[in-house]
């Protein structure tokens, strides 16, 4: 199905919203072959932001490229503006590993380390240089309560984290995540692998922690981006088509190809 790209529609945000991140003409390169054709898109503080689209649209292409994932894919390479803080952040003079301390990612699967629930958490901290076990004890606690899996867990720290549900490992792995104290969060697909009720679960932890994040997330689940997200971008092909509030996206799109995906005619 072939759609114009002269119907692209990107909404700006209201003058007075904020901006915790931006991408000005992103490109993303596989060797000589271009997936993403240059995305500009805003994304507002505390909020949650749902990359939707079929397949191979280029969806996990764009958001690895916002903490700079993709450095670590063999022949990609990625132009365009990443802007945050004022900052390029797709720059070869900034320090990605700080910088992924700001902007944390969560995988599909839920991938924990073969270590205990809190060692899973205090291990980033640790390697930062942080040993106050008091102080770690209390990161522990305060990402397993962001996380909404602390009464879950609470007597079970220093058991393996592998023992825990697909569900709870998500979880874990937001935990993870969160304990760096990020500012913004981006999620690839985080409850694709889980079952109704620990999508539920990674839904309200998600919405629960808009109050103090910015969360980017990719979703194949229009219920799942229509309930917890404020905005979507429609991805098409390695183009973003439409990017409008989520209520817009899904009652009257601007343009067909998102109406025919949103009615699940295609992807
Ligand atoms: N590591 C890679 N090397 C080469 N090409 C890649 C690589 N990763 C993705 N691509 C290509 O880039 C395009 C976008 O892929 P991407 O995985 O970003 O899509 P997606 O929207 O996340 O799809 P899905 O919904 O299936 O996860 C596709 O054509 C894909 O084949
Ligand atoms: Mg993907």
């Amino acid at each position: 199905m072939a759609y114009s790209l002269d119907d692209r529609f990107i909404r700006e945000l209201p003058a007075d919203s904020e901006i915790a991140l931006s991408t000005d003409d992103l490109r993303v390169f596989y060797g000589d072959k271009e997936a993403i054709h240059g995305v500009s898109l805003p994304f507002e503080r505390y909020k949650i932001t749902s990359l939707i689209g079929p397949s191979g649209s280029g969806k996990s292409t764009y958001l690895r490229s916002l903490n700079r994932m993709n450095d670590t894919v063999p022949g990609a390479h990625v132009e365009g503006r990443i802007n945050y803080r004022g900052l390029n952040i797709n720059s070869s003079e900034v320090d990605v590993y700080e910088m992924r301390k700001h902007i944390g990612m969560v995988f599909q699967r839920p991938n924990p380390f073969a270590k205990s629930i809190y060692d899973n958490i205090t291990f980033a901290l640790k390697r930062f240089g942080m040993r106050d076990k008091e102080q770690l004890d209390a990161i522990v606690e305060m990402s397993l309560q962001g996380a909404a899996l602390w009464d879950e867990v609470k007597d079970k720290l220093h058991k393996s984290a592998l023992a825990l549900s697909g569900g709870q490992q998500q979880r874990l792995c937001i935990a993870r995540a969160i304990a760096m104290h990020p500012d913004v969060l981006l999620l690839d697909e985080p409850a694709s692998a889980l079952d109704p009720i620990s999508t539920a679960a990674v839904e309200d932890t998600l919405l629960r922690l808009k109050d103090s994040y910015t969360i980017i997330i990719v979703t194949h689940n229009m219920q799942q981006a229509a309930r917890i997200s404020d905005y979507t971008a429609f991805f098409y092909s390695g183009q973003c088509l439409e990017f409008d509030e989520t209520s817009k996206i899904f009652t009257r799109p601007k343009i067909q190809a998102t109406d025919d995906y949103v009615a699940g005619h295609f992807g």
